[in-house]
């Protein structure tokens, strides 16, 4: 017999990257930043190591919202800060997502989404994607009370156009969450929908460009009515004292993560050139990943000959993703040992 609820019982639950244990792997499987935090961040934390962590943390967070209000101007009562980007998003659905409600979504797109609909006996509604991975016309009749897109999109990257996510915010009826995770390796973003929508809300992730992965911190931005509501919701220490740290550090030191975002975006034209030219099909990226479809070999046996030699990369053996890879935006050193790999791989056939 079974203590779960049935809803949870008969959910698959979300399942992240591969996490290798031991060195010498080339890891671009899980969108980390292949650079370092800024070297003030990490001064920061260790200033702040010490009996101190015997108290709780800000349950507000208040640095960190002030902030992130200073940076994209907007009040601070405007912003939430999570564990993550994922907790901002699970307090979203806790906050607006009921039992028999609508969950709109497309696919593919953030899985967590689907399982955070679920856990709440949302009805998920899932949208299939153009083949080009564009947005569908029909995405935009559809009525839901909350609606989480994420743009640029994983896993292809693809950034979609500004009139399209305003007409979401105007036609779906409820809150609508644009998850900008990835939004600082695009050229552009949402955030001023905020302003003009008070049923937006805009997450972001510390975890990409600023490379905090491991801290866990993302924030909210939206209505204070939206996030008064989402408030009453989190759990009440939600972003523990030492990421509190490092985010605020973070976020005082945006000029240096801005040149290792322009490193970036030079590496994925970079790649994405180099995988065209030994007749890879690429995606047009606006992320710090490219989705890829392999040359000569299914993407599958790619993903398992790149194993064997120790690169990780993403494969999701979905109908619309499974002739594809995602594949992180590495350092030029990991980048050209993919290449060096994929060449290795291929040549012989
Ligand atoms: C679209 C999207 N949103 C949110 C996240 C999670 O971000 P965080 O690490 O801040 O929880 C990810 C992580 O892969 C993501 O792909």
């Amino acid at each position: 017999m079974s203590y779960l609820r049935e809803n949870i019982e008969r959910m698959e639950g979300y399942s992240p990257g591969f996490q290798p244990k031991g060195e010498g792997w080339v890891k671009l499987n899980t969108n980390e930043n292949p650079f370092p935090p800024s070297p003030k961040v990490i001064e920061a934390l260790r200033q702040a190591v010490d009996g101190r962590i015997r108290l709780y943390p800000d349950p507000l967070a208040d640095k960190v919202r002030e902030r992130v209000g200073r940076l994209y101007g907007v009040d601070k009562e405007c912003v939430i800060v999570g564990n993550g980007c994922d907790d901002v998003l699970a307090i979203a659905a806790r906050a607006f997502l009921g039992e028999g409600h609508v969950l709109l979504m497309t696919r593919p797109t953030y899985t967590l989404y689907r399982v955070l609909g679920q856990i709440q006996r949302a009805k998920v509604l899932e949208i299939p994607l153009n083949e080009d991975f564009t947005l569908p016309e029909a995405l935009f009749s559809q009525k839901a009370q909350l609606t989480f897109i994420s743009n640029p999109n994983p896993p292809s990257g693809v950034l979609y156009n500004k009139r399209d996510m305003e007409r979401l915010c105007v036609e779906t009826g409820g809150v609508v969450v644009i998850d900008e995770a990835y939004a600082d390796f695009a050229d552009r973003n949402c955030l001023d929908l905020v302003r003009k929508y008070d049923n937006v809300l805009i997450t972001r992730s510390l975890s990409k460009h600023m490379a905090l992965a491991g801290l866990r911190v993302g924030f909210g931005i939206a209505s204070d009515d939206v996030i008064r509501g989402m408030m009453k919701v989190r759990d009440s220490y939600n972003v523990n004292c030492l990421s509190q740290v490092g985010a605020a550090a973070a976020l005082d030191d945006s000029g240096y993560y801005l040149q290792k975002v322009r490193e970036i975006r030079r590496e994925r034209g970079i790649l994405t050139e180099e995988l065209q030219r030994l007749g890879w099909k690429v995606l047009p990226s606006q992320a710090n990943f490219v989705f890829a479809f392999p040359a000569k070999l299914h993407a599958s046996e790619m993903y398992e000959e790149l194993f064997r030699r120790r690169i990780l990369v993403r494969y999701f053996d979905t109908p619309e993703t499974r002739d594809g890879l995602r594949i992180t935006i590495g350092s030029p050193e990991e980048n050209r040992r993919l290449l060096e790999a994929v060449g290795a791989i291929t040549g012989g056939r």
